[in-house]
């Protein structure tokens, strides 16, 4: 019997040479990097500065849901959907200032796994850091981009009704990249927001 022609490993090359399902981009690419940890990232850690009298002051980490764009879309910019009533609404109320964490372990790459020749804190599994500030989302527009860039991906989403929530948008100040030995690297915010992932 004849072989086709085209085979399957064919067709998948050709959709990545289209799609670029670069996975993850290579180390040394920063911005890269960075931007398709968050754009892949349905939750992180945020790190607030508790404003809870028993624990004024503390680093306050909790792991939260978020999206920076539909899968489709990536904008680099980190959107959540908090109950009002929460911690990071109240923290942020107080001090906008949140540090958020990301490691590739979420995504299960075989960096991470735990075997002789990988782990979570193997350095070829990226940990990515953002730092800045959190803000509540407060005009029409910026609802609008908010709601498109979560709901989408965080199906039950839209049926919280049990708490009154808000939208919160981040300002990014400082990113810290763990891709490689060697330890951090500073990732220039403006080339972060350059990359094109598509
Ligand atoms: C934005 O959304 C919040 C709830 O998420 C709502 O309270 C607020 O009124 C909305 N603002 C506008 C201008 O639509
Ligand atoms: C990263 O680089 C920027 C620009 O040079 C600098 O302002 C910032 O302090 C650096 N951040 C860290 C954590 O080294």
């Amino acid at each position: 019997m004849a072989q086709p022609i085209v085979s399957f490993a064919h067709v998948l090359l050709l959709f990545c040479v289209i799609v670029q399902c670069v996975d993850p981009p290579p180390h040394g690419e920063l911005a890269k990097r960075a931007r398709y940890i968050v754009h892949k990232a349905d939750w992180c850690v945020i790190t607030t500065l508790s404003s809870s009298p028993a624990l004024l002051g503390q680093p306050f980490p909790n792991p939260t849901s978020m999206s920076d764009g539909p899968v489709d879309k990536s904008s680099g910019i980190p959107y959540m959907y908090q109950p009002t009533v929460s911690y990071i609404v109240q923290d942020i109320s107080q001090n906008s200032k949140v540090t958020l964490t990301f490691s590739e372990a979420q995504f299960g790459l075989k960096e991470c796994l735990l075997t002789k020749d990988s782990d979570p804190e193997w350095p070829m599994c990226a940990r990515l850091m953002l730092m800045g500030d959190m803000h509540l989302v407060k005009d029409a527009a910026g609802n609008a981009t908010a709601k498109a860039a979560l709901f989408p991906r965080h199906p039950s989403m839209s049926s919280w009704h049990f708490h009154q929530h808000t939208f919160l948008k981040m300002d990014i100040n400082q990113i810290l990249l763990l891709d490689y030995f060697g330890g951090y690297s500073n990732v220039s915010v403006a080339d972060y927001f350059k990359v094109n992932l598509d």
